[in-house]
């Protein structure tokens, strides 16, 4: 009877202290009964692409997420609309006002204190979310708080690098000198804070290369994950150019039976060089003679950046018969289908480290324009000579590839056809095979071999 008792209250108390606990203890507010995802930039939510897909394939795989970066432009209504996806402001340090005057050191000291405050205070409302991903650069002072905020205030977040470029070799050419010491402080800094996120991503193969060699970073951990043309890139349909040509104020003095388009993107930054495509339009319109006529260009030049005054400036002094160009800045919206009208896309970039890769290609692509990109190290991943573009060193080059391409009509569809091919690789599908797997996302594939396996046990 006594060990009957005995049981009897082993048993209560086993069933009925977790069940009392499970009723009194408050539960944790943070805890979402959802997966969360925090993603972070130190930049322009609007004009960061590459971070605007990762968000939205998160949340298409089932996640919440938490979208922290500054808000100047407006991101794809696909993410201002969804209420899976809540954005949080950061305000620029360009916005404090402090005394004229200061040294470059002090002012750059100031803000990135106001910054890390900002950074912290956004990061910790934003606890116990599963994974942090974070896109570099800028990497100050944005690996250091992640850092932090992953290792002492939020354990069980995962911190995920996604690598678009280095840091410290965009600061080398912002200083103009590899040896200066701020920028051996900052390659330090990247290569020692990188080593506590739990995966990292990046843009090319030879970048991920990089990261084993340079950054002593385990190559299992390392995923490259190339960009692929979102889903808003897409070839339009013979209707729809019309009816741009007809209506959009850019295409006023546009013939499209005759003239032919040519469209560059561009963030106006040192590391693409305009000289270099102004020459080529010069040599492009003097190549044209009352023999052999070459057929007219409008050269439409989309984006906004810091060295947008001096480009105006230099174009204000060329006069051209055969080519137009105009400047404009176009909505997230209206960027695809604008891209989507250009006989072909030219691109300026020149990677700072050599080992990143220019998304307006990527863009191009995704519409069916086949491109002319300047050459640097890691170009070869996505542009291939002859199959869905061409490749130029210099201006002289640019100009005869321009004038091979509007001449030679066979060559021009080789590499409208290449555009195409790779038009149909999209991003959402590679990122569920190559990033999902980080995320714990099953990829489809693994998906049906569980359910024909499990099919073939049944019978
Ligand atoms: C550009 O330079 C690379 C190597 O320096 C060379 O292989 C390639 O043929 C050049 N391209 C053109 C169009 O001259």
């Amino acid at each position: 009877m006594a060990i009957s008792t005995t049981v009897a209250i082993c048993l209560g108390a086993y069933f009925l202290i977790p069940a009392m606990l499970y009723l009194l203890v408050p539960r944790d507010p943070t805890i979402h009964p959802r997966k969360r995802a925090i993603v972070l930039v130190l930049g322009d939510i609007g004009r960061s692409p590459r971070m605007q897909y990762h968000v939205l394939s998160l949340v298409e795989t089932g996640f919440l997420v938490d979208f922290v970066g500054y808000t100047d432009t407006a991101p794809l209504q696909s993410i201002t609309e969804n209420p899976d996806i809540k954005i949080h402001e950061i305000k620029p340090a360009e916005k404090l006002s402090l005394p004229r005057g200061l040294p470059f050191i002090v002012v750059a000291a100031v803000k990135v204190v106001y910054l890390t405050k900002q950074l912290y205070q956004i990061l910790r409302s934003l606890k116990n979310a599963e994974y942090l991903l974070v896109q570099n650069p800028p990497s100050l002072p944005t690996m250091f708080v992640c850092y932090i905020f992953s290792t002492f205030i939020s354990r069980r977040t995962r911190y995920i690098i996604d690598w678009h470029n280095f840091g410290y070799t965009v600061l080398a050419l912002k200083l103009a000198s590899e040896k200066n010491m701020l920028v051996r402080i900052s390659k330090w800094y990247e290569h020692w804070f990188c080593r506590y996120a739990f995966a990292h991503l990046c843009v090319t193969k030879v970048m991920a290369e990089v990261l084993v060699r340079d950054f002593k970073i385990n190559a299992f951990r390392i995923i490259p994950l190339p960009d692929r043309p979102a889903i808003q890139f897409q070839p339009l349909s013979v209707e729809t150019k019309a009816n741009l040509f007809s209506t959009s104020r850019i295409f006023s003095e546009f013939n499209p039976a005759t003239d032919r388009l040519v469209i560059t993107s561009t963030s106006y930054t040192p590391d693409e060089d305009f000289t270099v495509l102004l020459d080529a339009l010069s040599h492009y319109d003097s190549s044209s003679t009352l023999e052999k006529p070459l057929p007219k260009i409008l050269t439409v030049v989309t984006g906004q950046g810091p060295l947008q005054e001096q480009f105006l400036c230099e174009v204000s002094k060329r006069s051209w018969s055969n080519v137009q160009l105009r400047t404009v800045w176009l909505s997230a919206e209206e960027y695809p289908v604008v891209i989507g009208a250009a006989d072909i896309g030219v691109s300026l970039h020149l990677s700072t480290s050599g080992w990143d890769l220019p998304m307006k290609v990527v863009d191009m692509f995704g519409c069916g324009v086949p491109v002319i990109a300047r050459n640097f190290p890691a170009l070869s991943e996505l542009v291939v000579s002859n199959r869905n573009g061409l490749i130029f060193n210099t201006s002289d080059d640019l100009a005869k590839q321009l004038i091979d391409v509007f001449t030679t009509p066979q060559l021009l569809r080789t590499i409208q056809k290449g555009a195409m091919v790779e038009c149909s690789n999209r991003w959402s599908e590679m990122w569920r095979i190559t990033a999902g797997p980080v995320f714990h996302i099953p990829n489809r594939e693994d998906l049906t071999e569980v359910e024909s396996s499990s099919s073939s046990d049944d019978e």
